[in-house]
């Protein structure tokens, strides 16, 4: 029989967990407590989304571990929700920051350097695509993929998944109704138009939806990840991906690949491992290790059509036309973004690290099995997550609907009261090159511990 939560002795370790994690966390709650001069008392709104109440503290971090101000070191597979799968302050990428703006000197310029080209190619060795712009982060390169794919198309909508995330980008904040309307997603804030102007939201995994919503002949790219990555792992069902590259092509609207956090299935993301075929490819987070950096790839064909309204007069992309940011590309970003891909998050590392994933995968499922709970875990490569549902979700909605908040939060803080750290927004760990299978055997045990304290 499978077992069911009883919610009133999970309510009560849940405060037993949050009591710990005060004793545990004297300084960081007093930090919390003086920020009087922060909106939300936390640099970025985002940062008190951690479980206990207060976020810890940050000392030092250095490879997969953290270490706080109280002095407690924690196994880190939240990574900085991805913008740190190269590892903390890997050694290349700070050597190669320190020379470019201390040595040589030069953070942002407003000039090109040698190793933008380097990059340039290589990113066309890993995801395919021949041309490249750079941004700060995935958020913006997003909103200028975006710019371009209406430019180029005339069309106005962009089609997007129920629960994707693309960083703050307002088309795709947005929710698809079943009457085919498309409202704001809840929380969303201020949107700046009704979404139902921009966006045409649908199930992922529903092929069908996709073609009803592409027969409209308004939109002008579908933007997606290979697989969603921030309702948990929804992975896609076989054929999917391709029908999305074929319905695209038939309905005249581009293919815009998102692979923010889906890099996790390969050096060359989903895109080099399954053989997908994007129009537009868009990357941020973990390719500067952690240095603010974020990257979109165009077609030749495109960019003729870019460079046709430009010389036409319909569009400026050198001055006025809303495609920059002062500090997009520069010298310091420029630099990480290639040490970290030459010496860092080189295709050999792939490998070890898939395994590691798939070790903590296999912990997980071995205690879900062993309680037989209705609970599933997915992977990706070198990222896995569980969910509180089985089958796995086969859309963001379904998904969705099998968020449990307290669970979550038990399972975090019992973690995080004993050193280890999953990502906070949901049930993610991410392995980088530094995370050792005695990281991930420590997740089982605590994890495992977490789960019979609270049914066993
Ligand atoms: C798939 C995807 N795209 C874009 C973003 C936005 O990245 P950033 O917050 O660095 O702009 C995220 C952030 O989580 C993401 O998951």
């Amino acid at each position: 029989m499978t077992i069911s939560i009883d919610r009133d002795r999970l309510n009560s370790l849940l405060d037993d967990e949050r009591r710990l994690y005060i004793e545990r966390h004297p300084r960081s709650a007093e930090l919390f407590a003086e920020a009087d001069h922060l909106f939300g008392r936390v640099p970025m709104t985002w940062m008190a989304k951690w479980a206990g109440g207060f976020p810890l503290y940050l000392d030092r971090a250095h490879g997969a571990h953290i270490t706080d101000v109280d002095g407690h070191t924690y196994i880190d597979f939240a990574l900085g929700d991805t913008a740190a799968m190269a590892g903390h302050s890997p050694k290349a990428t700070i050597d190669a920051v320190q020379q470019r703006i201390g040595t040589l000197g030069g953070i942002t310029t407003m000039l090109p350097t040698q190793d933008a080209e380097w990059v340039g190619e290589e990113l066309t060795r890993r995801f395919g695509l021949p041309l490249w712009s750079f941004a700060l982060t995935a958020t913006d390169a997003n909103r200028w993929a975006i710019r371009l794919a209406r430019l180029v198309t005339g069309k106005q909508k962009i089609l997007v998944f129920n629960y994707c995330y693309h960083g703050s980008v307002d088309e795709a904040v947005a929710l698809g109704l079943p009457d085919g309307r498309t409202v704001a997603r809840p929380g969303s804030v201020a949107p700046p138009v009704d979404p139902d102007l921009t966006t045409r939201a649908v199930e992922f995994n529903d092929l069908a939806a996709v073609e009803r919503a592409l027969a409209h002949g308004d939109v002008a790219a579908i933007l997606t990840e290979p697989a969603l990555t921030n309702i948990g792992i929804v992975l896609p069902e076989p054929g999917f991906m391709e029908g999305l590259r074929k319905l695209a092509t038939l309905h005249g609207a581009l293919l815009m690949i998102d692979e923010t956090h889906t890099i996790s299935a390969g050096p060359g993301g989903a895109t080099a491992a399954w053989g997908l075929e994007p129009d537009i490819f868009i990357i941020g987070k973990s390719i500067g290790g952690g240095i603010p950096s974020g990257t979109y790839g165009l077609s030749h064909e495109i960019a003729n059509m870019v460079a046709w309204h430009t010389t036409e007069g319909s569009a400026d992309i050198i001055d006025v036309g809303g495609v920059g940011g002062t500090l997009a590309g520069n010298a310091m970003s420029l630099a990480a973004i290639r040490a970290t891909l030459e010496h860092v998050l080189t295709d050999d590392v792939w490998a070890p690290m898939i395994d590691l994933a798939t070790k903590f995968t296999e912990g997980v499922q071995a205690v879900i099995d062993t309680y037989d709970l209705p609970w599933s875990v997915s992977q990706l490569g070198t990222r896995t997550e569980y969910r509180f549902a089985n089958p796995a979700p086969r859309n963001g909605s379904e998904a969705a609907a099998v968020s449990d908040d307290e669970l979550e939060q038990y399972l975090h803080l019992f973690c995080a009261n004993r050193g280890v750290i999953i990502t906070p927004f949901h049930n993610m760990a991410l392995m980088c090159p530094d995370t050792t299978a005695a990281d991930v055997q420590r997740h089982t045990d605590v994890f495992t511990e977490a789960v019979r304290t609270l049914v066993g």
